[in-house]
């Protein structure tokens, strides 16, 4: 029991059976508790958008997770902690902006709009076998190979690499997304060994840059580290595997969510056929229905009051991204999917001095896959033969939520 005198089934936050549909336990933590501490996860659980928001925007929070929790899980991993500790996401100023300001150049939306031509080329190369045979896994055949293509060509590795790279990201994320509320052994075990081999990758590639520099971000980063003594070769590694990892697995979620909810409310994805215009406004949406990262931490460099609790020195904060985009005090009739609800602050990709650097690329990703992806099918309906009993599964990573398959027939476009 927690000592808000909240429900027993609470102490299980975002455990396996809170995998399928969270919603419901959002709904009533928002209610009776909505800045819950959770004795389980040594953490405040919060759930109201207003709080959540001001969360994100309050500077006394900080981002820096890794140097309270490292010690909880030995020597051992400390190169697991070591690579976290690096990255713009668990930093606070004046690292952050610097690292910000690294990176801010290569996710500017001008900067971004020059990749239309190579990302319409990329989902028009992806769709083309499922278009020919009539169907597609959808997650395997486009939502996880396009994120990574793109990423690949903005920081600057080879293309052929990107199946590889994608392996290591899923180990780096569930490290990174989760190491400050619980990681078993094997799980560490298993961070352990791939992302010391994608630090290894990296530190290689740094060096072909060094040597030889191309045009991508890695290029880039590795020069500005050897003028800069605030900037070393592991902090160029370790923030382009964030980059690597944030830049897919996210959008891998939203492109497949986001297809699967629109499989399931048939009138919205008709609304989309009719007026494809509505894209932008859909993508936004469909991440304030389905948010990827579900929820993020924060420690409390000072005591802060919020929703009536004193928060102390130290602690963890969760803010529930997923439980504050369905507030119905914040979003009318919350739970159901309106690809036209007007004036959408959804908080998918964050707020205040995080808020997402990848955030033009996501949008402008999604809008031309589902363009193409409308335009290139008169029918897309879910192949239930191919899917597993029970229908659609999510992956277990409770933090990066994404259906684990999505089997479609596709009609072409006649
Ligand atoms: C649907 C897609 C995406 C979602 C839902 C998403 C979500 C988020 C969220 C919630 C944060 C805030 C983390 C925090 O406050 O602790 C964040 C930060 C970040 N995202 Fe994304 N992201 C997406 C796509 C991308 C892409 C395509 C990139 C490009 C590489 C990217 C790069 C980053 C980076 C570098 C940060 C750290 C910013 C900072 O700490 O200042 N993201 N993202």
């Amino acid at each position: 029991m927690d000592n808000t005198g909240a429900s027993p089934r609470e102490t299980r936050l975002f455990g396996p059976d809170m995998l399928d549909n969270p919603y419901p336990v959002y709904a009533r933590l928002r209610t009776t508790a909505p800045v819950l501490w959770s004795a389980p996860l040594n953490a405040w659980v919060v759930t109201r958008f207003d709080d959540v928001s001001a969360v994100l925007k309050d500077r006394r929070l900080s981002s820096d997770r890794v140097s309270t929790a490292r010690h909880r899980y030995g020597e051992k991993y400390r190169p697991v902690f070591d690579i976290l500790s690096r990255i713009v996401l668990q930093t606070d100023d004046p690292k952050h902006a610097e690292l910000r300001d690294l990176i801010h150049d290569a996710f500017m939306r001008s900067t971004i709009e020059h990749y239309e031509d190579r990302i319409r080329g990329l989902c028009r190369r992806l769709l083309e076998p499922g278009l020919k045979s009539g169907g597609m896994e959808f997650l395997a055949g486009f939502a996880a190979p396009l994120p990574i293509l793109v990423i690949s060509t903005i920081v600057g590795v080879p293309e052929e690499d990107r199946a590889q790279i994608k392996r290591w990201c899923d180990a780096y994320s569930l490290a990174a997304l989760n190491f400050y509320v619980h990681l078993c052994e094997d799980q560490l075990d298993y961070c352990l060994a791939e992302m010391n081999a994608f630090r290894a990758y990296l530190a290689d590639r740094v060096a072909a840059a060094r040597a030889a520099p191309g045009p991508g971000l890695l290029s880039a980063l590795t020069a500005a580290a050897d003028t800069r003594d605030t900037l070393d070769d592991d902090d160029v590694i370790a923030n382009c595997m964030l980059l690597l990892n944030a830049g897919n697995e996210t959008t891998t979620c939203l492109l497949t969510n986001g297809l699967y909810a629109l499989l399931e409310n048939p009138d919205q994805m008709a609304l989309l056929r009719a007026a494809p215009d509505g894209i932008a406004n859909a993508v936004e949406e469909l991440l304030r229905l389905q948010a990827p990262v579900q929820f993020l931490g924060r420690i409390a460099s000072e005591t802060i009051e919020l929703g009536g609790k004193t928060i102390g020195t130290g602690e963890l904060v969760l803010p529930v991204i997923g439980a504050a985009n369905r507030d119905p005090d914040a979003f009318e009739d919350p739970d159901r999917l309106n690809v036209t609800r007007p004036h959408l602050h959804q908080l998918a990709f964050g707020s205040g001095p995080h808020l997402c650097a990848g955030i033009h690329l996501a949008r402008f990703e999604a809008k031309i896959a589902f363009e193409e992806l409308l335009s290139a099918t008169d029918a897309i309906d879910l192949d239930t033969d191919a899917l597993p009993a029970g229908g659609p599964a999510y992956s277990p990573n409770f933090n990066m939520r994404c259906l684990s398959s999505l089997p479609i027939r596709m009609t072409p476009s006649s």
